[in-house]
């Protein structure tokens, strides 16, 4: 097969159809009726020779030969991308678009040195998504962005990880909650209420590696998928919780929280920016790693 049969629309449309799983969600996403989309897919599947989706019940899955074509487009897209941020590095402009995506707790930094990256180039425009980190690690898997922020790399993937802030978990307390004085340790903790971060996030298996190495359970009233609800519902007594450090600001005291001192915290784990290995790297990622490294060489917030 020719890749001169191929045409970039074509690859948008498949590509697009991949990552909605749907033809028609793809024909509006793309301004097209239906029958457009399916005439392109079936023109690939021509070309290519294999089929690219299958069905399953109302759903349809990439074949072997449409996740291989699905890997190439997004190749391509690198390439391209790369490319264009050459030839306008070479133009002297420093243009172009950034995808990051990152894990919940790295929101609350990152507005900080995102503001300086946004002086110096004014022309990258920037795409940010925040999820937990078993999305986050999803769309690293996909290749779907250009950088990634988490703190723990999946090992189970080839990427380049590279630490640059603590990110410490404590344990905290409504300002007000009546506790046993002085140091504590997570036994002296198992009976009260505690508010955790939802399966699937990386606080929560930071959280629960703690848990099973010192053989604890803790009495978990909820799960829920967000830090401010968590750091909110503590301040209003509901219970006790363990969250990043960076979710409290600067003055938690003035917010109704208290850090407890509890032996074995902070847990301490670092953010690191990621990619994956045989990523190319556009100009902008390259420009935003080069911002993010020196700059947030400094302290975490520590204590109340
Ligand atoms: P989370 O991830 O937002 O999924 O809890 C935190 C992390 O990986 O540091």
């Amino acid at each position: 097969m020719s890749r001169r049969h191929l045409t970039s629309r074509q690859l948008e449309t498949f590509a697009t159809v991949a990552r909605l799983g749907s033809f028609s969600r793809a024909a509006e996403a793309l301004h097209l009726t239906q029958p457009a989309v399916s005439i392109q897919i079936r023109q690939i599947a021509d070309s290519v020779g294999l089929p690219l989706f299958e069905q399953t019940g109302r759903d349809i899955r990439l074949t072997a030969a449409g996740h291989e074509l699905l890997q190439t487009a997004r190749e391509l897209d690198d390439s391209w991308s790369r490319f264009a941020s050459a030839i306008d590095a070479l133009k002297g402009l420093r243009k172009g678009r950034l995808r990051v995506a990152l894990v919940t707790t790295a929101k609350y930094f990152l507005p900080r040195m995102l503001g300086n990256f946004c002086r110096r180039y004014p022309d990258i425009d920037i795409e940010l998504e925040v999820a937990n980190r078993a999305r986050i690690v999803e769309r690293l898997r996909a290749n779907e962005d250009d950088l990634y922020i988490m703190s723990f790399p999946p090992e189970e993937l080839d990427v380049v990880a590279r630490p640059f802030l603590d990110n410490p978990l404590v344990v905290i307390a409504p300002a007000d909650y009546p506790l046993p004085a002085g140091p504590l340790t997570l036994a002296d903790l198992v009976a009260y209420p505690f508010l955790l971060r939802e399966a699937g996030s990386g606080t929560r298996r930071a959280i629960d590696r703690h848990l099973l190495k010192g053989g604890h359970t803790l009495n978990v009233k909820l799960s829920l998928g967000s830090n401010e609800a968590i750091r909110d519902l503590v301040a209003t007594g509901m219970g006790l919780a363990i969250l990043s450090r960076h979710v409290l600001g600067e003055s938690p005291a003035q917010g109704g929280i208290r850090i407890l001192e509890v032996e074995g915290f902070p847990l301490r784990q670092p953010w690191s920016v990621v990619h994956l290995r045989q990523k190319i790297l556009s100009l902008p990622a390259r420009a935003f790693m080069d911002e993010l490294l020196p700059a947030l060489d400094g302290a975490p917030p520590q204590g109340g």
